[in-house]
């Protein structure tokens, strides 16, 4: 609490009607003078009482004042050509597609569903007071290389979408620079120009954000150069890096040096210059550092890895970030860091709007205290089920739904810990990670009524993802899954513990490949390290031979299947 808060909260009388005698015990002396104007001596004790209460909702608001709020979106994944032949949605054709003008499930959607979505979130008032609404990137559609000019069609998105969130939002700051990988005329493609001044990308990117009052003059400076800026608002900042430079996908493969654009570099100076003025920033990002849960698979390059942690887990660097916010996963899901200096702030990913990946849109509302700590967030969705409206409310507020007493990097770890037991917080949380669509991690939760050999197997798959929310190389997430499987299966008679140790197959799987086949092949070979069904032992051998495009011929269908379902690749097998 701070002192100011203290102090108010402190001058709040407390009071009682005993019998029907108004009894003060404390300490309406300083508050008197605040009274509202009423006649002490007549007043019964309800009356009393009632003024009273005026006088504490009076005060609770003005501490409501000193939190602030702020709205969180990510992953539109807008597609401009939604109802043209070139439209990213080929599973459907347009006269079906007609029906549904916010999109439909396992599809990139229209604009409108952003429309819409802030439509909805101004009507319920989410905008009041908030200070800013931060997007964390990915604009633009998957396949932009089916468009005619990948270049100007994919800026023209960015211009689109930065219009939408003005005309919706026209009185709140709009922190919306930030870019994905699907904000470039190639997927994950951009030319790092370090050495030079501008990079024409970002600088035909910053004029669409600029032109929709999305960026400011000042942030253009940073943002023509490398994409990444600061945005001030009084004591606290928001630093919104760049990481599609990062990625293991990146291309041009890597010409790029330690630190492209210099970013480490102006990261340290932002950090030290916080530290130093006493300040709290957010950091916000497209893609997060680490693991993602869909594959397990590494999402930025390890050297790159490593960098950030050295930052960010700096004693004096790392302690002044009060939060960091990333896109994406398209899924709802927490972060925690393998050695988090004292007081760092929670990580948080965000489900998409996008539902192509099979999740419900949704958004989400930060309240923090004005010293920069997040305090809770709430989450907001809609069903994409009914295509011809939508109707968003909220999902859950996490701090309540969890039981925490605090959002901190702290309060993660052993919130993690309860998601291995596989119980309440476990079917939360899965519930969540695709806001209420099916999803595969529903089926791992514990039921006392499986067999002994199912335990096993739904424990040491919560272990696979609770490893996946580490931020860490792909190695350690190896042997972090590992030294689970040992601990779960303790003898060698016992199923999964005669087999030999993990080999690390993913890292095999050619970059090369489109990132969705890559995506796929590594979510088929982490199902099958760690079971005994025939069909994965079928899976390691195609992978130890590098059949990749056999592998996927005959088991990707089961993936797309069994994911637009939302079951486990165990159940999808079994049937
Ligand atoms: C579009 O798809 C629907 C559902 O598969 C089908 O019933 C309809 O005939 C198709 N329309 C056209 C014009 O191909
Ligand atoms: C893409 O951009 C080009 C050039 O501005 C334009 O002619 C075309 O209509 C746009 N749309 C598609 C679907 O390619
Ligand atoms: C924005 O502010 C203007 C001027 O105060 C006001 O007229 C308008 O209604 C506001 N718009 C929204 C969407 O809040
Ligand atoms: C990258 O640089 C090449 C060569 O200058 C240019 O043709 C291309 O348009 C650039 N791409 C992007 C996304 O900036
Ligand atoms: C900003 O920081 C200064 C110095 O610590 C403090 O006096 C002031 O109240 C802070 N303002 C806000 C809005 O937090
Ligand atoms: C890229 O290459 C440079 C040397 O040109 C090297 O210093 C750097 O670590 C490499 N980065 C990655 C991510 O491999
Ligand atoms: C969507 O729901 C509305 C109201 O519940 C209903 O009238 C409409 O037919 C539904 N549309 C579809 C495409 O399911
Ligand atoms: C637990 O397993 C039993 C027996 O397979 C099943 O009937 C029951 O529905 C399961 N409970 C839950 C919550 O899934």
């Amino acid at each position: 609490m701070s002192p100011s808060m203290a102090a108010l909260v402190s001058r709040l009388p407390v009071w009682l009607c005993v019998s029907g005698t108004f009894t003060t015990l404390a300490p309406l002396q300083s508050a008197a003078s605040d009274l509202p104007e009423f006649d002490v001596a007549d007043a019964t004790c309800e009356a009393k009482a009632e003024s009273l209460m005026m006088l504490q909702s009076r005060a609770h608001n003005t501490v409501a004042t000193m939190r602030r709020k702020s709205l969180w979106l990510t992953d539109l994944h807008a597609d401009l050509y939604y109802l043209s032949d070139v439209r990213q949605c080929v599973k459907k054709n347009v006269s079906t597609l007609r029906h549904f003008p916010f999109g439909v499930m396992g599809c990139d959607p229209p604009a409108t569903l952003l429309s819409e979505t802030l439509r909805r979130a101004t009507s319920m008032q989410l905008d009041r007071g908030a200070d800013f609404a931060l997007y964390t990137g990915d604009f633009s559609r998957h396949n932009m290389g089916k468009l005619e000019n990948p270049y100007k069609n994919v800026s023209a998105t960015i211009g689109k979408v930065s219009l939408i969130f003005d005309k919706h939002l026209p009185n709140i700051s709009k922190v919306v620079g930030t870019l994905g990988n699907d904000d470039t005329p190639i997927g994950y493609f951009q030319n790092i120009t370090t050495d030079r001044t501008t990079n024409r990308w970002f600088v035909t990117c910053g004029e669409e954000l600029q032109n929709a009052h999305c960026m400011t003059k000042e942030s253009r400076k940073e943002y023509d150069y490398g994409s990444y800026f600061e945005v001030r608002m009084g004591n606290y900042s928001i630093l919104n890096i760049a990481t599609v430079m990062y990625s293991v996908f990146h291309k041009p493969p890597n010409t790029s040096g330690s630190d492209p654009f210099h970013q480490f570099a102006w990261l340290r100076r932002k950090l030290t210059e916080a530290a130093r003025d006493k300040r709290k920033v957010w950091i916000a990002g497209h893609i997060p550092p680490g693991i993602e849960t869909f594959g397990y698979t590494e999402l930025w390059e390890p050297s790159y890895l490593r960098e950030y942690l050295n930052i960010v887990q700096d004693e004096v660097m790392g302690s002044v970030i009060a939060a960091q916010f990333f896109g994406h996963v398209h899924k709802d899901e927490i972060r925690i860091l393998p050695n988090p200096p004292p007081g760092a702030g929670p990580i948080f990913l965000s489900l998409s709007l996008s539902p192509v990946y099979y999740n419900n849109p949704a958004f989400k509302t930060v309240t923090w205290h004005e010293n920069g700590e997040v305090v809770d967030f709430d989450t907001f969705y809609a069903q994409m089920s009914n295509g011809s409206s939508m109707h968003y409310e909220l999902g859950y507020s996490f701090r309540s739904l969890y039981a925490l007493k605090k959002l901190s990097m702290e309060s993660f770890v052993p919130f993690a810990q309860e998601l291995l037991q596989g119980t309440e917080q476990w079917i939360s949380y899965a519930k969540w990670y695709t806001a209420t669509y099916p999803n595969d991690l529903n089926s791992f939760a514990t039921n006392a009524s499986d067999p002994p050999s199912v335990q096993k197997q739904k424990a040491l798959r919560r272990q696979q993802y609770v490893c996946g929310v580490t931020i860490q190389s792909m190695e350690s997430f190896e042997d972090c899954v590992e030294s689970a499987r040992l601990s779960i299966y303790k003898s060698v008679q016992d199923d999964l513990g005669a087999k030999a140790p993990l080999a690390p197959l993913v890292k095999a799987v050619p970059k090369t490949l489109d990132v969705k086949k890559h995506m796929i092949i590594a979510r088929l070979l982490r199902w099958a390290e760690l079971s005994e069904r025939p069909e994965a032992f079928d899976i390691l051998r195609l992978a130890e031979q590098h059949h990749w495009m056999e592998l996927l011929q005959r088991y990707g269908p089961a993936v797309e299947r069994s994911w637009e379902e939302g079951i486990s690749l165990d159940d999808f097998f079994q049937r």
